[in-house]
Parts: C-alpha cells; structure tokens; sequence
C-alpha cells in the first residue's frame, strides 16, 4: 500500500454520491469518477485520493483489512458485524433507523418464543437478549417483509427508512431499536500512518456536517 495515497471505500449508490461530494469539497477531488462507465476505481495522484465503489455492507470489511484506508459505512453494518475500525464521525446523512415491525393483527405472547425473520442477526439477538426475551432467529437476505405474511416469522427486524416498504405490505413499526446513520470509519494502523490526511478528511467533514444543520 502507498504511504502517500488515501484509500477510499464509497458505497455505491446514491448515499455513495452524496460521500463523494463530501470529499470532493474536502479538497479530495478526483474528477474521472463522474465519467459515466462500470470502472470500480478511480484516482487523482495529484490530490493523493484513490476511491473504490464497493457494496455498501462490504466498506467496513475494506476497511477493517487495510484495502481501504478510509470509508463510509452505515450504523446499521458497524452494529452488526462490529468491524475492529474508528468510527470516527456521524456524517449526519443516510438516515433511518433500526425497527420491529409485524403485522397488524399481531399480539405478543410472551409464554411463546417470538419468531424473528431478519438480515441482522446480531443486532436482534442483542436487543431481545437485553431484554430477557427468548427468540428464533430466522436469517433472511432480503425480502424480508414477506416472512409475517407467509407466517414464517411474527416479527421482523429491518431498515425502514420512509416507512413505504411496510405499508405496502401492510406491516406496521412496533418498536424502534436504534437510530441509524452513516458514518465515517477509518482503518486503525492507517489512522497512524496517513493521520495528516485523514484528520484533514474528518476536519473537513465535520464542518460540511455542521454547515448544513
Ligand atoms: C431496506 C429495508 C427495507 C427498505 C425500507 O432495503 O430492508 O426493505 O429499505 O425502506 P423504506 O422504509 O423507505 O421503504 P434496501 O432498499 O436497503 O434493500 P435490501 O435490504 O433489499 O438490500
């Protein structure tokens, strides 16, 4: 790895572009990744910026390795796999937040083992641990809103964001677990080495965050 270059991992999407132009007015500009093409890496040597566009949940695991020297990742990932990184500020955007939801007709027996459909595992054990609740973890990819309809699960636990995907599959947000936003993480033995740049990049984007409050 270059001692010189800071390793960028976007998530790709909009949340991506929206991290970009934060860099971008942070004084780390690389025009060439506005060309419209399916590159996945793009750099500027002169500002000394190498950026990576990888699936939003794989920034932390870049990150964490070294493949990356700097990322952004949502609260929702570092909740869930607890990547050995700095979280190093809440950029204030991408947010939602982590909730339950079932269906309408939905009451808690609490003699029973609530089942519980999800993408995020851990992030339900630990809540329904804390509160002493026995469950059935039923680990899901996607979807995951279908699983009360069908009866595989009475509950489930997800991202909403608008609240749209559960009212159009007639679910409704019975408790929320966490609020959750993106966040700025960087790679430990890289927070050392590249400090210089990377305290430029968390100066900066503190000051974009508090600008547009
Ligand atoms: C998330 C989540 C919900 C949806 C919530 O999925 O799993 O399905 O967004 O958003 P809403 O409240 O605005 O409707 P996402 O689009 O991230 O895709 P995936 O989970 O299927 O990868």
């Amino acid at each position: 790895m270059t001692v010189d270059m800071l390793n960028v991992a976007l998530p790709k999407g909009r949340l991506g572009e929206k991290v970009y132009a934060m860099f971008e007015k942070a004084g780390f500009e690389c025009p060439s990744i506005k060309e419209n093409n399916r590159k996945l890496i793009f750099e500027n040597p002169e500002k000394g910026v190498r950026y990576f566009w990888v699936k939003p949940s794989d920034v932390a695991i870049y990150v964490e390795r070294g493949a990356a020297d700097v990322g952004v990742a949502g609260k929702d990932i570092l909740l869930e796999y607890a990547p050995d990184v700095y979280e190093l500020l809440d950029l204030d955007i991408g947010k939602c937040r982590m909730a339950v939801a079932a269906r309408s007709d939905f009451r808690d027996d609490p003699r029973k083992t609530l089942k519980v459909a999800t993408k995020f595992s851990n992030i339900a054990l630990n809540y329904y641990t804390a509160k002493g609740r026995d469950i059935d973890i039923i680990h899901l990819n996607g979807s995951i809103e279908i699983a009360p309809i069908l009866g595989l699960s009475d509950v489930i636990v997800d991202i909403v964001e608008t609240g749209t995907t559960l009212k159009e599959n007639r679910l409704e947000v019975i408790e929320t677990i966490v609020p959750i936003s993106a966040r700025l993480i960087a790679n430990k033995a890289s927070f050392k080495f590249k400090n210089t740049m990377i305290e430029s990049v968390l100066t900066h984007m503190a000051s974009q965050r508090e600008e547009s409050k």
